[in-house]
């Protein structure tokens, strides 16, 4: 394990502020980590903003304004929705929590974008209410039922159908898309596109507005991006010699890919935005086109790496010949990446300077399963002990929105920290937060 691994910050995939000071203390935002962790405890997700805000501004510079919408499935929190809006983007919400959130979050309802595979009617009907901007069909019964919705309130629902664009994005099975054996969307290549267009069109509910395809989550090469696009645009051009239709936008998801590892390749957003771009104005110009209004949805891109997470170590155990494992104060319950998608996230000693070679370790937390395992092989020197402070990197992204309380965990605090000011946006769970929904029986 080499000394630059050990060390941790600065560099990716750390956050861009994230730093060591004198002491060796790792900084967000130069804010030490032991003075957060002193006043706001562990675990603590630690939100770099200026890290956050660069990510929305490399999104908007690349795709153009009002092109970004930021998925909010990653991390949906009042205080992040609201930086992200404030930096220009659009949000997408995919259930009527996240549309809640993004509303007290003072989203302008259109600038929301609904999705969902099975969506409710009540949620259908309160994106209705609302005026949410864009809503993505995903299936038959929905666009019966938002035709229903929409007409009882004498307005039009403004309609995108997702499309499953019969693409392979090479990433993790849970989170492929795009292939045509999927859960989401009409299937192209079995006619169910058409077929959908075909009950679109007869629906005065509905205005159909666009298209819409999500291949996939952590996806690293552009060129499923591309691809994405020249299916969409071909589709476009079908549909408009066969229905005489013109359809504004083109909603290609989100799904790129962040560095996870040291040395991990972070794909560069001007790069793929002026691919994508190009790829779409190519295709269009060949078809006779006009231009669509392209539309990208990143989610872990905008708020992955712009965080981590701080443990506190609690016991270490050596077990001669076998591993080295060391138990934080958290695990599976703030943090399913690892167990559920084999996720690698990088590690560090955070509270001081590494003495010592490093590692490796069992990273591990604190519930009552063997599963749950937050890092293998993470480098933390020989001499970690209790107390210590170890931080995971890239934690903004799917950790917070998917944790659950396994074990009554009560799930942990967030804090944004920007220019040495440190703001809490989430307040750590309590006993009575847990208790609230229990109903005793007499
Ligand atoms: N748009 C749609 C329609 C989506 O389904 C998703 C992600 C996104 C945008 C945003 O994708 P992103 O840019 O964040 O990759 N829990 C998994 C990821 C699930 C992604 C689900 N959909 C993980 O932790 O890796």
């Amino acid at each position: 394990m080499d000394a630059d691994v050990v060390a941790g910050p600065p560099g990716p995939p750390w956050s861009r502020t994230a730093a060591r000071d004198d002491r060796g203390v790792v900084t967000v935002g130069g804010v030490a980590v032991d003075a957060l962790a002193g006043a706001h405890g562990t675990p603590l997700l630690v939100v770099d903003g200026d890290d956050l805000r660069a990510r929305c501004r490399a999104f908007v510079a690349a795709f153009g304004p009002d092109a970004v919408v930021y998925a909010s499935k990653a991390w949906c929190t009042t205080a992040v929705l609201q930086v992200v809006a404030a930096e220009g983007l659009l949000v997408d919400v995919a259930s009527g929590g996240e549309l809640a959130t993004a509303l007290a979050a003072g989203v302008d309802p259109a600038r929301l974008v609904l999705h969902g595979n099975a969506k409710s009617a009540a949620e259908l009907d309160r994106a209705l209410e609302v005026g949410v901007g864009r809503i993505v069909v995903d299936a038959v019964e929905e666009l019966d039922l938002l035709d229903g919705l929409a007409r009882a309130r004498g307005v039009r629902a403004p309609v995108l159908l997702r499309i499953t664009p019969g693409i392979d994005a090479h990433t993790h099975a849970y989170v492929r898309t795009g292939h045509d054996d999927a859960k989401f969307g009409f299937t192209l290549s079995l006619g169910l596109a058409d077929a959908a267009l075909a009950r679109a069109l007869d629906l005065d509910g509905l205005e159909l507005r666009g298209v819409h395809a999500h291949v996939g989550s952590q996806v690293v090469d552009p060129d499923a991006f591309v691809a994405n696009a020249e299916v969409l645009v071909d589709l476009l051009a079908r549909w408009r010699a066969e229905h005489d239709l013109e359809l504004d936008d083109l909603d290609l998801g989100g799904g790129m890919g962040v560095a996870y590892a040291a040395g991990d390749p972070e794909p560069d957003v001007a790069a793929l935005g002026a691919a994508v771009r190009a790829a779409v104005a190519d295709r269009a110009a060949a078809h006779g086109l006009p231009l669509p209004r392209v539309l990208v949805e990143p989610g872990r891109a905008i708020v992955g790496p712009s965080a981590l997470t701080l443990y506190r170590t609690v016991a270490v155990k050596d077990l001669p010949g076998l591993s080295r494992w060391v138990a934080v104060d958290g695990g599976m319950g703030d943090n399913i990446r690892p167990a559920l998608y084999g996720a690698a996230h990088a590690v560090t000693l955070a509270g001081r300077a590494p003495v010592g070679p490093a590692g490796p370790v069992m990273l591990v937390g604190k519930h009552c399963e063997s599963g749950d395992v937050l890092a293998t092989g993470a480098p933390l020197p020989g001499d970690v002990a209790a107390g210590d402070l170890v931080a995971v990197a890239t934690t903004g992204a799917y950790t917070e929105s998917m944790a659950s309380n396994y074990n009554r965990l009560p799930r942990p605090a967030a804090v944004l920290v920007e220019d040495g000011t440190v703001r809490p946006i989430l307040r750590r769970e309590t006993e009575e937060d847990l208790l609230r929904r229990d109903v005793p029986l007499p």
